[in-house]
């Protein structure tokens, strides 16, 4: 698993890898232009609204809703990642924080009309997964919306094919969310399926 130092040194050639991977449609990356354009449109559908990203890295989606108009608040715990993302969103308020100790101060008070998480959760575990998005529930407003775009599938069975499809490169590390088995915790949790290995998960408060 990367940490804050791995992702820093990754941050500088991020976008190109990952933009490799979707290209040539292989996992881990595949669909993830897709999965980041689908997120982008719920939320322009909305007037000007106030969006979280947590792990928004070099800033691939927030930098294109700051350029709409959103007020964007972020967290992320690479300040390289950070660095990036601050040049092109100048007027953002981009923190540096680890989520795995949850939301740091600043954001816990904010409320959100949407709260992102691009391939950044999958560094929880399923129950610390399930403790940060109470959490992060408890910071929507009315009527917001969690958006997960990430490595996801809607069952054990089907991340269990994918693995296979992905033999050597699979990352045993990551924890990759299953939709249904998060069901129980969010009965109102809705899936989508976006490639072989992405997906997006809705939730409400
Ligand atoms: C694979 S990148 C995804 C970046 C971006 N959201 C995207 O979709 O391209 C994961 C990001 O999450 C951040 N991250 C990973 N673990 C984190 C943690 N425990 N706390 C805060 N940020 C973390 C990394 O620094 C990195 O910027």
């Amino acid at each position: 698993m990367l940490d804050k130092r791995g992702f820093d040194l990754w941050a500088d050639d991020y976008d190109k890898t990952v933009g490799i991977s979707d290209e040539e449609k292989t996992y881990p990356f595949a669909g993830y232009k897709d999965v980041l354009g689908s997120i982008f449109q719920i939320i322009v559908k909305k007037q000007n609204p106030t969006v979280l990203d947590i792990g928004f890295g070099t800033g691939t989606l927030t930098t294109k809703l700051y350029e709409r108009g959103c007020v964007i608040y972020g967290q992320d715990f690479s300040p390289r990642m950070i660095e990036l993302a601050i040049k092109k969103m100048p007027d953002a308020h981009l923190y540096q924080g680890d989520f795995t100790r949850g939301l740091v101060e600043p954001l816990r008070h904010q409320r959100y009309d949407f709260i992102v998480a691009t391939y950044s959760l999958h560094h929880l575990t399923d129950e610390q997964k399930i403790e940060f998005l109470r959490t992060l529930q408890g910071c929507l407003k009315e009527n917001g919306q969690i958006l997960i775009g990430d490595v996801a599938f809607e069952t054990r069975e089907k991340l269990a094919r994918c693995r296979e499809a992905a033999g050597d490169e699979w990352d045993d590390e990551e924890i990759y969310f299953v939709a249904d088995e998060l069901k129980s915790a969010f009965p109102n949790l809705s899936f989508t399926q976006v490639s072989y290995c992405a997906g997006i998960l809705t939730l409400s408060r």
